[in-house]
């Protein structure tokens, strides 16, 4: 069933989805869909062929979920198929010291350490104490004990890495802050109370972290910005204020991450009418090798 939703939010999505805000609002309503991520091992049978150690979750199956291997870790974890694939677009080797700026509860956390394997180092960062102590225990649950010391949890504000990481990491990923609206509709309290500053006054912080993302990567490194919101101010507009103010920056390329992807300016998006997954964009940037930044 579709509930009423505010006239300014609902006026403010129509005039940038024009009719297919109708099927959207239905699909952001309706339950999402979601898979099982096993980043440690896991089933070889049903493995769905975009997505390698993904399986869908099918919830009269959830007995899956509590499987634990040797070690005692639990195998499967319960994510959007786009944040699998998030994670995976910022590429991390064996090897690479990598940030995780916004980690908080740690699905994209798990990818990352998956492609990490046990050569290299992963800070994952959250400012909220208590979804950092959320993030811990998925990390304890999830990641095999042998790999764990590689993986550093970190409670800073993202901003202050770039100042004071400038030129440190491989690669980043900004997960950033941001409307959310699939879990906004469900907050009644929350939703009332919405006004388009809103998305203004996010696009700021999301800039102003993306911004640090960027002075915290290597010269030649590579950064994924993404958000779960759907305007573009909070999504393509803060990665173009970005490459318009930051110098030595690029976007990077990428053919469609899955076969429901959709292109828009600078990245993709994955929205729920069309999938039944996301709202997820994400673009990927890298730092120019020779770069002369000019500051913001
Ligand atoms: C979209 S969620 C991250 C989801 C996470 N990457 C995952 O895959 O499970 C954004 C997170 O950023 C955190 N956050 C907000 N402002 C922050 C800041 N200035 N620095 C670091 N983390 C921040 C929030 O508490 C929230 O947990």
């Amino acid at each position: 069933m579709v509930s009423e939703l505010p006239t300014e939010f609902n006026q403010h999505y129509q005039q940038l989805y024009g009719l297919r805000w109708l099927r959207l609002r239905e699909a952001l309503q309706a339950k999402e869909k979601q898979v099982l991520y096993a980043p440690f091992g896991g089933d070889s049978e049903g493995e769905i062929d975009w997505l390698a150690k993904t399986w869908w979750y099918i919830p009269s199956r959830t007995d899956w979920v509590q499987l634990r291997n040797q070690e005692q870790n639990l195998i499967y974890y319960v994510m959007d198929p786009a944040s699998v694939l998030v994670a995976k677009a910022l590429a991390v080797q064996p090897g690479d010291h990598v940030l995780d700026m916004c980690a908080a509860p740690g699905g994209k956390t798990l990818v990352l350490a998956q492609a990490l394997g046990n050569d290299g180092r992963l800070d994952a960062n959250e400012l909220s104490a208590g979804r950092r102590a959320r993030l811990t225990k998925v990390i304890q649950q999830y990641v095999p004990r042998s790999l764990r010391p590689q993986i550093f949890v970190r409670g800073q504000d993202g901003i202050r890495f770039g100042l004071a990481a400038k030129k440190s990491f491989d690669r980043v990923l900004l997960d950033a802050p941001c409307s959310g609206e699939r879990h906004l509709i469900e907050n009644a309290k929350e939703l009332a109370q919405w006004k388009p500053k809103r998305i203004k006054s996010l696009a700021k912080k999301q800039y102003g972290l993306l911004a640090a993302a960027i002075e915290a990567v290597k010269p030649g490194g590579r950064i994924v910005y993404s958000t779960c919101a759907l305007s573009p101010e909070e999504n393509d507009l803060v990665v173009a204020r970005a490459l318009e103010r930051k110098s030595g920056v690029e976007i990077v390329e990428l053919p469609a991450p899955s076969p429901f992807a959709e292109r828009t300016t600078l990245g993709w998006m994955h929205l729920p009418d069309a999938c039944g997954f996301g709202p997820l964009y994400f673009a990927v940037l890298r730092r120019q090798e020779e770069e002369s930044e000019v500051s913001s």
